[in-house]
């Protein structure tokens, strides 16, 4: 069977990592997906960065259009970010009937229930398990491993970039301003971090697991969130002293009135596994009537962590393509025409 054929929107860091990833384990990944996955189409900016992270073999275009209308392309890999371009970008992917694998998490949490509908009515699929937690197969989890569970309450730490900084706090008894320059210096946060450290991008992150979790809306307007900028050095000491840790936290739960969803600074008791989680690392706990509580632990940023999150949904792709939409693994577990509405 001939190759699947993949268009690359966007080529930084998490596109190099993929097509590195693609290159390396080529002759495995071809044997679990069942057919060769070829990145054959880059789009980016930046064409001769492009041209230098994938070689001659392959198109380079800077016009992300051109990937998106390329009939011979089978699924189109969305790693732009954001909620303007990279909206328009998958909703054409989805009517030119492509599938679309994306790790933008604040597009989904924001547009999500627009975008899965439209890839309903064309039946093609839309796979994010790098848009949560990076590297840990969290979605697939959810979707698939605790398929059979009533799913009680999902708690994790999912903003490596504020792990690292409360981390830094306690380790060194210093104020968040202070490390959160440290940070940016180190290359850890970003130049502008807002979303990490007002709790924007957990919310997003947690949004997404609550709509997988519960077959609710995507309603990241709905959640509470609440970041770290107001935390300082005393408050992670007196925390020790409790007994706890402080870790920001995102939460989804059932309770008697609906669904939670909210994102804040949590006292953590200093013995639980969770408190332990140092430095830019990500873990998900998730409590399910059968199985009872699990724990999910690994890198949720970084070129190949989060690579290895597109390749999988690639190869869930490359299995599923050709199977009638009837008969494939939902990608969500809900349908977004049977979402019922809830308190949030
Ligand atoms: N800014 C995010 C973090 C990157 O710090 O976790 C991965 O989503």
């Amino acid at each position: 069977m001939k190759p699947i054929q993949v268009g690359l929107l966007g080529i930084g860091t998490v596109g190099s990592g993929t097509f590195n990833v693609l290159q390396r384990n080529q002759e495995e990944i071809r044997r679990r997906a069942g057919r060769g996955i070829a990145i054959t189409m880059v789009a980016d900016l930046d064409v001769e960065r492009a041209r230098a992270a994938v070689g001659p073999d392959v198109t380079v275009v800077n016009d992300a259009r051109q990937v998106v209308a390329n009939p011979e392309i089978d699924i189109v890999v969305e790693l732009i970010g954001g909620y303007g371009i990279a909206k328009q970008l998958v909703l054409e992917a989805i009517e030119a009937g492509k599938h679309v694998v994306t790790a933008n998490k604040a597009l989904l949490a924001v547009h999500g229930t627009e975008i899965f509908a439209a890839a309903q009515r064309k039946g093609v699929m839309v796979a994010f398990e790098a848009a949560v937690a990076g590297g840990i197969p969290i979605i697939k989890s959810l979707r698939e491993g605790l398929t059979a569970n009533r799913i009680e309450w999902i708690a994790g730490i999912i903003n490596g970039t504020t792990n690292f900084i409360l981390s830094e706090m306690r380790d060194k008894g210093l104020d968040f301003d202070v490390v959160l320059k440290e940070a940016q210096r180190l290359g850890y946060a970003e130049a502008d971090p807002t979303f990490d450290i007002e709790g924007v991008d957990a919310a997003h992150k947690i949004t997404l697991m609550s709509a997988i979790a519960y077959g609710v809306p995507v309603q990241f307007d709905r959640a509470y969130v609440e970041g770290i900028t107001k935390l300082g050095a005393a408050d992670i000491r007196y925390a020790e002293q409790l007994g706890y840790r402080i870790k920001l936290l995102g939460i989804t739960k059932r309770v008697a009135a609906g669904i939670e969803l909210r994102v804040h600074p949590s006292l953590v008791p200093a013995k639980r596994l969770i408190a332990n989680v140092e430095g830019a690392m990500n873990a998900v706990m998730v409590q399910g009537d059968a199985v009872g509580t699990t724990l999910y632990y690994g890198k949720g940023a970084g070129s190949e962590p989060t690579a290895s999150a597109v390749v999988a949904d690639l190869v869930d792709i490359a299995r599923l393509h050709t199977a009638d939409p009837e008969h494939r693994v939902p990608h969500l577990a809900f349908q977004p025409d049977e979402m019922s509405d809830v308190s949030v």
